[in-house]
């Protein structure tokens, strides 16, 4: 069989809320392996892409095939099971949770354990328990967290915690991750690290869509820019090709001068 080199391929996909389109016959292609940006000013429509991939919402129209199978609609379990993980703009931890099981929930998407087992505490319950945790600590350890595992995640700086989301979104092992702003209100130290891992995670092959608008950590980062602007594509092309496109440039510099 061949195996198509795009892990991702939507197509056309749309959103309205309450009339106002969101998403606007939104089309492009990840690649395996490689980490796509999705970018573009305030309300653009980037975390309702990720909401539409993650099956948090369903879009109105469209296609969204993974691997082949279009699961444009499909529940987040269902979607979580076939491996796409990711993390959240604003953080999504359980704050009196330790760090170690907050990154163990990232787990029980695959554990299976039936309720039964769980009841008697069966050997084999036990034993997978064990690897589980094994594997969790592993994330934590790739994630610079080791020390902190028995913490509860609502103590750490802020720079912690979006590396726990990491950890957890990365311990399943899943085929496809998306990251929304994993480096928003970080400083420049904190940015660094986390764009190493993005790095890291890329040398083991992992595919991820990532949401950011630190301009010099996306360039850095990433394979292909795809950007949006009021719902719409309006680019799509290597971070050089996109850094210099005139129409990128007038969707940044409408925002400042909105802002200014
Ligand atoms: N659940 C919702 N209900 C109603 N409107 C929504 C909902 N989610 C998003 N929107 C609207 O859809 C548009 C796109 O929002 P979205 O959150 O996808 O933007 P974004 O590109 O992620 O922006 P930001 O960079 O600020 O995170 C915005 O106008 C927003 O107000
Ligand atoms: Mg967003």
């Amino acid at each position: 069989m061949r195996v198509s080199k795009n892990l991702l391929e939507i197509s056309r996909l749309s959103k309205r809320f309450g009339g106002l389109p969101a998403l606007s016959e939104v089309s492009f292609r990840a690649a395996r392996g490689q980490v796509t940006a999705l970018i573009g000013p305030n309300g653009a429509g980037k975390t309702t892409l990720l909401n539409c991939l993650s099956g948090v919402i369903k879009p109105d129209a469209g296609e969204i095939l993974f691997d082949g199978a279009n699961i444009a609609g499909m529940s987040a379990p269902r979607v979580a099971r076939l491996g796409i993980s990711r993390t959240f703009q604003n953080l999504r931890l359980f704050p009196r949770l330790s760090v170690l099981d907050n990154v163990l929930c990232g787990l029980t998407v695959q554990a299976g354990d039936s309720f039964l087992e769980a009841l008697l505490r069966l050997p084999g319950l036990r034993n997978r328990e064990r690897r589980l945790k094994l594997t969790a600590l592993e994330a934590l350890n790739t994630f610079g967290l080791a020390d902190k595992a028995a913490l509860p995640a609502g103590v750490l700086s802020y720079g912690d915690k979006k590396r726990v989301e990491m950890a957890r979104a990365f311990v399943s092992q899943p085929v496809l991750t998306l990251l929304d702003e994993p480096v928003a209100g970080l400083n420049p130290e904190e940015t660094a690290q986390i764009a190493g891992l993005i790095r890291q995670m890329r040398m083991y092959g992992k595919t991820m869509i990532l949401v950011e608008h630190d301009m010099e950590m996306v360039m850095g980062v990433s394979d292909q820019v795809v950007v949006l602007d009021g719902g719409c594509r309006i680019a799509a092309g290597t971070p050089d090709e996109v850094r210099v496109n005139p129409l990128v440039l007038e969707a940044y510099l409408g925002r400042m001068s909105l802002t200014a």
